[in-house]
């Protein structure tokens, strides 16, 4: 029998302690013994839940509960998050959390504790809800450098894009809507402005190339600016915009970024629709895997929590390696990455074109139809190219990066 302490009652928290009872007999037989849940620490009382019997409110008596053996975080933030997960680590209790910010900020810390103490500290849940990607990452793919990793790692934004491509509707209707809904949150900032899939593609990049990638260094930039317009270009190109969060491998460089990207239709990404989210790898043995699934939502994220207890119960007195140092991999800075360029100017495309041409080079002209301004794709140039030709040019709509 392995005791779970569960820290934090709310959508994920009550999912795992939902998906242990009803799954219990597969869960039990699959794991070769039963995983009780011990306590539950939450600062509410939950009348009439069946969680009543396990209550707790005091964290000192999980910390302090010899039986417990595998601890859960699904508190979320950082404090106390942080220094609850610290201390059951230091105490040889492993830890599961779908905490991404907590992961991605002091993941390598944890790990070494982890590694000390011989217990494990697991994230499955940090990135992708329930999808596998983690655990992928750190055995099936092992063998493989990566070179790449692309994904669509944000439910709503991904929603919020999909509904304005198929109902044509501008951004803050979709978004009204999908707050009315409760799939936005009431402050939509994280989600929309791209600062969740950075945290997200910085644990991955990190993992990946085994050394700290600090989510503070990945340029992101979220979708508000998308318009009705930069859409319809994008059918007119049989292409999809989509928030990607990514990193590449560049002989020993890596570079990183969250961007809006117009993604067309061959791409593995482009069929990933509504609130699905899907990554795809690159390894350069494997080649091309791509993990599409639920990115979020109560079950699909307990349930990749409850793997990693069920990862963490026949690995008890043995630590997993994870290989991710604290020392910082040093990305390529931004003025450096190359993409192709979707820009808008405002302005008669007869007038400005051979401006245009004067200060990107070649470019291939889009047409959806409006008069008062003129759009073209460039060539691969740099950002820093991009934004001195840009400023040369003047009138800048708006510009969507393509892969180069
Ligand atoms: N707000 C996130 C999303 C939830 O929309 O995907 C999972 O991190």
């Amino acid at each position: 029998m392995i005791n779970v302490s569960i820290l934090g009652y709310g959508t994920i928290g009550s999912g795992v302690f939902e998906i242990l009872n009803k799954n219990k007999q597969i869960i039990t037989k699959r794991n070769s013994g039963e995983i009780r849940v011990k306590s539950v620490l939450d600062l509410r009382d939950f009348p009439g839940d069946p969680v009543e019997d396990v209550l707790v409110h005091d964290f000192s008596e999980i910390e302090n509960d010899d039986e417990v053996q595998i601890v859960v975080e699904t508190m979320g933030g950082l404090h106390p998050a942080y220094d609850f997960v610290k201390a059951c680590l230091e105490k040889g209790k492993s830890v599961c959390t779908s905490n991404k910010a907590l992961v991605a900020a002091f993941g390598p810390e944890l790990l070494s504790i982890a590694e000390e103490k011989k217990c494990n500290f697991l994230f499955e849940a940090s990135v992708g809800g329930g999808i596998p990607i983690i655990r992928p990452l750190k055995t099936s793919l092992a063998p493989d450098e990566i070179l790449e990793i692309s994904g669509i790692l944000n439910g709503t934004t991904n929603y919020i894009l999909t509904e304005m491509t198929e109902k044509g509707a501008d951004f803050e209707t979709v978004l009204k809507d999908a707050q009315d809904k409760g799939y936005a949150e009431k402050d939509p900032s994280a989600d929309v402005e791209g600062h969740d899939t950075c945290r997200k593609i910085a644990i991955l990049t990190s993992l990946a190339y085994g050394s700290q990638v600090d989510f503070e260094d990945i340029y992101t930039e979220g979708i508000t600016k998308i318009t009705e317009r930069d859409i319809n270009y994008a059918k007119k190109l049989g292409a999809k915009i989509k928030i990607v969060g990514f990193s590449k491998r560049n002989k020993e460089r890596i570079s990183a970024m969250v961007v809006p990207k117009l993604i067309t239709s061959e791409h593995p990404l482009y069929s990933v629709d509504g609130v699905f989210n899907a990554i795809l790898v690159k390894g350069n043995m494997t080649g091309d895997v791509m993990f599409y699934g639920q990115g979020a939502g109560k079950h699909a994220t307990a349930s990749a929590v409850v793997s990693d207890i069920m990862e963490a119960s026949k690995h008890m007195g043995i630590n997993i390696k994870t290989i991710w140092e604290s020392d910082k991999l040093e990305l390529v800075p931004f003025e450096e990455s190359v993409s192709k360029f979707f820009v808008r100017f405002s302005g008669t495309s007869e007038e400005n074109t051979p401006k245009a041409v004067k200060a990107f080079g070649d470019v291939m002209p889009v047409e959806a139809g409006y008069n008062d301004e003129y759009a073209f794709i460039t060539k691969a140039i740099t950002e820093s190219a991009f934004k001195k030709a840009a400023k040369e040019v003047g009138n800048i709509i708006n510009k969507i990066r393509i892969d180069a």
